[in-house]
């Protein structure tokens, strides 16, 4: 497995497999990984000859006040994992490598990134295209693999590539839980133990709401005064938001008729976390 820094040697080493006519698989992150991340690469393995992992801490996308500073970085962790899952190359930038001085081009997505996140984080969706759009130019993937914690995110890069006729098929993977149903993210390291114990109550709320939904519960209202009360229950938890939306439009849902995302943002401590999961009458379990 290679380690590459510079944008033009990965470019060069992308074009080479192009060459051979390898299909090539990206998996974008942001470090830190865990066993979540390495089923995102076992999915790209499926779909490509060879699999590049990158790992880069996009300081666009981090907003004022956020943890770009704290967010947790450790190479040599990051290329073990990436290795125990056949990783060909982690292509590992600097910030000023991608955002050298002078920079000032940018690509947004402009209606579903108003809502959630994107709300609670003005600015955070326009980095993420930012950095994905020059990671698709740096990479040149056939496939590339995003998880479905970051519902929103996936929407919103699937929009993108969609609508400025990007040559990438982007393919995603369901939230890997831990054993006790917490989502897996990176972020999970930074809580204490009893942070840790109290964001069990997010799963839970979620598959709660489920139940409510394979009961009969139809009411958005009603779904979503239980799901908020049960997680601001929780000591030091502090709602961002729980909303239900359409997946597609993210539009909000008055009643579960369809596919409906019940979607979270919740602080505890200094750590945000985010979870959701796709609820319609016949019922997908978390
Ligand atoms: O989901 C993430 O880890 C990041 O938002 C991504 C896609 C790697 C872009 O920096």
């Amino acid at each position: 497995m290679r380690i590459i820094e510079s944008i033009t040697e990965m470019q060069q080493q992308a074009d080479a497999w192009r060459r051979e006519e390898k299909r090539i698989g990206l998996v974008p992150t942001l470090g830190y990984l865990h066993a979540g991340h390495q089923k995102l690469m076992e999915a790209a393995r499926k779909h490509a000859d060879v699999v590049v992992m990158s790992v880069f801490v996009n300081p666009t996308q981090f907003v004022q006040g956020e943890d770009f500073e704290l967010y947790p970085r450790d190479l040599d962790h990051d290329a073990r994992l990436g290795n125990e899952v056949g990783v060909d190359v982690i292509f590992a930038p600097q910030v000023a490598e991608m955002y050298p001085d002078g920079y000032q081009t940018h690509v947004e997505v402009t209606r579903i990134t108003l809502p959630l996140c994107g709300r609670h984080r003005p600015g955070h969706f326009r980095g993420v295209t930012t950095v994905v759009t020059k990671l698709f130019n740096i990479v040149k993937p056939h496939i590339a693999v995003f998880g479905e914690k970051d519902f929103q995110q996936l929407a919103v890069v699937r929009r993108m590539v969609r609508d400025l006729s990007m040559d990438v098929k982007i393919l995603s993977h369901p939230i890997v839980r831990e054993t006790d149903g917490l989502a897996m993210s990176s972020r999970n390291t930074l809580l204490t133990p009893e942070e840790r114990e109290q964001a069990l109550l997010i799963n839970r709320s979620l598959r709660e709401a489920q139940a409510l939904v394979a009961g009969g519960v139809r009411s958005a209202e009603e779904i979503l005064d239980r799901v908020r009360s049960r997680v601001s229950a929780g000591k030091g938890m502090n709602v961002d938001y729980i909303e239900l939306r359409d997946p597609e439009s993210f539009e909000e849902v008055a009643r579960i008729s369809g596919p409906a995302l019940l979607a979270m943002a919740v602080r505890i401590g200094k750590t945000r976390l985010i979870d959701n999961c796709v609820l319609q009458a016949a019922v997908e379990s978390p």
